[in-house]
This record gives structure tokens, sequence and C-alpha cells, in this order.
């Protein structure tokens, strides 16, 4: 078997995407979404439910009394915090593994994940695009989910990958591609394929370190995910020699109209928010 032959059957062995939270999504992208039929999707998973009874109860939230129906949970926590809860359950499994061969804390991996889940959202606000937040936090938080898989296959190969990368020679992606023939970017698109999500959230995984060969009609969410991983990087959210890959950064900002101003306003934003959704998500920050 050839390695990108082993890494094909890693993918396929993959678990799938839990599909109480790939429904819950859909009901999530409607602007004027049904309780009910949220409700119903949600109450046929016993450790999810536990979880949103549980985060509503949390001395985060402080609530005065008991909070014991789903429903009522439900309604309390709204769209915004339920989509954290929920896709950051659902992938905090996936990434938290051991990450031997990229030289990380697995840890590392989910903050980085995260952190860039949380950038991309606050762009996406302050840009005011009009890109579903579901499909934004989605594909900023499974970006790098192509490492999980590599991190098994790659441990031997590393060493040769980290000198390139620190020499400056070459990108991180590139050092990945000469040496094992593919890259993290690619692999993750191929488990995105495998988890049926759309194709929008699959091109902004296989470009997001290379957002303009993007097809045209995703690369706005391929900018995104990519200056969110930036930024990510930027602000202590790194993942090893991984540093700032993704070529063309200024150029990112500018085509996005983003100044000094907009940067300093971004980055207040964003640690705002990191540490709501590290508290939604159970994550220490820091
Ligand atoms: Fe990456
Ligand atoms: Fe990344």
């Amino acid at each position: 078997m050839s390695l990108m032959e082993e890494v094909i059957a890693a993918v396929d062995e993959m678990p799938p995407f839990p599909q109480v939270v790939h429904k819950a999504m859909q009901v999530l992208s409607e602007p004027e979404y049904e309780v009910s039929s949220l409700v119903d999707i949600l109450k046929v998973d016993q450790a999810v439910t536990a979880n949103i009874l549980k985060l509503c109860n949390s001395a985060y939230f402080g609530l005065p009394r008991k909070v014991s129906s789903l429903k009522e949970a439900v309604v309390y926590l709204g769209a915004d915090q339920l989509r954290q809860l929920l896709l950051s359950g659902a992938a905090s499994k996936i990434y938290e593994k051991p990450n031997e061969g990229y030289a990380v804390f697995a840890d590392e991996l989910w903050r980085h994940a995260l952190a860039t889940a949380v950038m991309a959202q606050v762009l996406r606000r302050h840009l005011r695009l009009k890109i579903d937040e579901n499909m934004i936090f989605t594909a900023a938080l499974l970006h790098d989910v192509g490492k999980v898989v590599l991190s098994a296959f790659v441990s031997d190969k590393y060493r040769a990958i980290e000198p390139l990368v620190e020499s400056g020679e070459r990108s991180f992606q590139e050092a990945e591609k000469e040496i094992l023939g593919f890259d993290h970017a690619e692999i993750g698109a191929k488990i995105a394929e495998k988890w049926d999500f759309p194709p929008a959230i699959i091109a902004a995984i296989a470009f997001h370190h290379e957002p303009f060969r993007s097809p045209k009609e995703f690369r706005l969410l391929a900018e995104l995910v990519a200056l969110a991983n930036n930024l990510a990087v930027m602000v202590g959210y790194g993942t090893g020699v991984d540093g700032l890959a993704c070529r063309g950064h200024g150029l990112l900002l500018e085509k996005l109209k983003l100044g000094e101003r907009d940067m300093e306003e971004l980055l207040l934003l964003f640690q705002i928010e990191m540490e709501k959704t590290c508290d939604i998500a159970g994550v220490g920050n820091g």
C-alpha cells in the first residue's frame, strides 16, 4: 500500500461526524428556526442533551433556578451558544488525539482550531458578510482536521519536514507536499467529503493555505478561514512550526479592506469572544 492509500484508508476509518450536530446546524441555519424541531433533533442524543442542560445550569450563566427542560435550555442559550457548544463538542473529540507527528500537543491543535473558528466569526461580524455563521464556524473549526489523520503517519517523516520549514525555505504545507506527496489541507478536504459537508466547507478546508486557488463561488469563505487561521497564530494560538503559512496575508487584508484600526478592534473583540467560547466549550483559555 502506498502512503497515500494508507492515509485514505485511515480517513475511511474515521468515525462519522455526529448526525445530531449535522441536523441541528441545518435548523440553526434558518433565520427563524422552530425551537420544537431543534428539540426533536437534540433529544435523541442523551449526551448532547445532558451537555446542553449542564451548560445552562453552569456557574457561567448563574441562573437563579435550575433549568431541567431541554426546550427551555435551547431557548435560553440561543443559536450562537448552541452552535458553539454542539460544534466544539463534536470537534474536540476529533482533535483531542495524540498528535506526535506534528510535534504539538493535541491540546494545542484543538485550541488553534477553536481560536480560528472564533476569529472567523468575529471577522464575519466585523465585515458584515452574508455567509452563514454555521458554515464559517464549522469550516474554521475543522480546517486543520487533516493533521489529525496525518499525524499518525508522519511521525518518522516529520523530522524531514521541520528543518525545511524552520530554515524558511518552505512553508509548512510545501514541506508536507515535498516529503509526503500531499498535505494536511488535501486530506482535511477528503475527511469533510466523507462527512458529507457542503462543497463550500470542503473547499474552505482544501484551500485554507492558498485561498486564491479556491473555486470562485467558495473563495470568500476560503479567504476568511485563511485569514482567521493566520490571525489566530498571530495572537498566540499557533501549532508548532506551522506558523504564518498562508502566503499572501497582506493581500487578504487588502482585499477585505482591513486596516490597522480594524485590526485593533478585531483583536479586542476576539479576546472577549474567545473567553466566552472557551467557557462554553469547557476549555481553559491561555
Ligand atoms: Fe493548516
Ligand atoms: Fe491552521
